[in-house]
């Protein structure tokens, strides 16, 4: 599992692959921020870590470590959860159909960045989260699962994507 942050989604993965009968165990997180929180979140849960700022490394060479820690680890599928790099091309086309993603919108809406305030601003009715296969182009590959979520008069970007997290508890895993 990728993270750049909080990494709330991976904790959500970790707890459904302590459920009897689940079919998969995160072997590895992994950050380009040494101090992203769920670093220590997975250390102290005994989940192996890897961290590689990618300031001063090509895109090449910070994906080839990052690639290198994930196959040491033996993973066989790769989850971004808020990674939040573009992956280069390679990177992609090695993983094709074992690298998944979690974008908080419904898409094919609101691809890339701040999707909570474009869809606030848009006037929809419902925001939502998405599982997709990662693809080469940015947040357009195969949506495997969506949850809807609605967006109330009141809500700004952080309540919206706060409510949005709690369907993505449930969606990733
Ligand atoms: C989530 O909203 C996810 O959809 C997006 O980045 C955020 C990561 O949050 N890709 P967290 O680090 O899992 O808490």
């Amino acid at each position: 599992v990728l993270i750049s942050g909080a990494g709330t989604n991976m904790a959500a993965l970790v707890y459904a692959s302590r459920i009897t009968g689940c079919p998969y165990e995160v072997v590895l997180v992994a950050s380009n921020d040494p101090e992203a929180a769920g670093l220590a979140f997975a250390a102290s849960e005994g989940i192996a870590i890897f961290s590689l700022p990618h300031r001063g490394l090509t895109r090449a060479d910070h994906d080839a470590a990052m690639e290198a820690a994930v196959r040491q680890a033996g993973a066989d599928h790769i989850v971004l959860a808020g990674y939040m790099r573009i992956l280069s091309d390679g990177f992609v086309e090695r993983w094709e159909g074992r690298m998944l993603n979690i974008h908080p919108s419904l898409l094919p809406k609101y691809k890339g960045l701040d999707t909570h305030g474009r869809a606030i601003a848009a006037g929809d009715s419902h925001a939502g989260t998405s599982v997709h296969l990662v693809t080469p182009e940015l947040d357009a590959g195969e949506v495997l699962a969506q949850i809807a979520v609605p967006i109330t008069p009141a809500d700004t970007p952080e309540t919206l994507a706060e409510r949005v997290k709690l369907a993505e508890h449930q969606l990733y895993p």
